[in-house]
């Protein structure tokens, strides 16, 4: 956690969800609105077809919607594809963008995912940019390396603490029930924060930085609690109210602690 810096707590649904799915979002928004607003911000990031339904659900609430991708142009001849400009007008208030799901399958570079970023701000989007290294870069020691690489090359040099999120996602932790140990995530996070500082300043120095890859309620008190750790990003747990708002109570565990 760092000082004085509002966590936020994010879901990613990825591929699912209909509109049946909603009342867990609504769930969701009544557990955030009785006890956790004082704690954390709290997204949902559904999947494009729901975002407009998910955004009238939450729209006298302080629960925020996103997208998961946007293209990098506001239209054009791209089959298939939603600008940031559509899902600002379906009434996200955020985006994410770099997902590594997006980087492999869809060929993604990091200067796609900073053009991506640009587009999110472009249009007053909480643009949450994601990083992380595979599974062979870390074993070959090269974690601290790629992360410099893909966040020198991923952030626009527009970027401030109010408009753009880092989530540091090791590639090999998602989906899988694997963490990295605390000391390897502190260090992540620790070494993204004096990398942000060096470029963007002050706005380097209050960035919000997500720790995202298997985060459930009975690891995120640990996880959340680690320097600069501002936050997740949830794929899996996030489906649920029940295990989403767990994750999010971590914050009143901290609290209180
Ligand atoms: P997971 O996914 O929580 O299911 O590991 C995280 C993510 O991909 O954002």
């Amino acid at each position: 956690m760092t000082p004085k810096i509002k966590p936020l707590v994010a879901g990613n649904w990825k591929m699912n969800g209909l509109h049946a799915s909603l009342h867990e979002l609504e769930a969701m928004t009544k557990g955030y609105n009785t006890e956790l607003r004082g704690f954390l911000d709290m997204l949902v990031c559904v999947p494009a077809t729901l975002i407009h339904s998910a955004a009238k659900r939450t729209s006298n609430t302080s629960v925020m919607i996103g997208g998961q991708d946007c293209h990098i142009n506001a239209s054009g001849a791209h089959t298939g594809d939603c600008s940031a400009e559509m899902i600002a007008d379906c009434g996200a208030n955020a985006v994410i963008v770099g997902h590594s799901e997006r980087r492999t399958d869809h060929g993604e570079s990091s200067t796609t995912v900073k053009a991506k970023a640009g587009a999110g701000l472009r249009v007053g989007l909480l643009t949450i940019v994601c990083i992380g290294e595979t599974e062979a870069e870390r074993k070959s020691g090269r974690t601290l390396e790629v992360l410099s690489e893909q966040l020198g090359q991923s952030m626009p040099d527009s970027a401030t603490a109010d408009t753009v999120a880092v989530a540091y996602e090791p590639v090999w932790a998602i989906g899988t029930g694997l963490t990295p140990a605390v000391e390897d995530v502190h260090e992540a996070h620790g070494f993204m924060r004096k990398q942000l500082t060096e470029r963007f300043g002050n706005e380097g120095s209050r960035m919000r930085l997500l720790y995202g890859g298997s985060v459930k309620p009975e690891n995120a008190t640990e996880l959340m609690a680690i320097e600069n750790v501002d936050g997740a990003l949830v794929g899996g747990a996030s489906l649920k109210a029940a295990d989403f708002l767990g994750i999010c109570n971590a914050y009143r565990n901290i609290k209180n602690t």
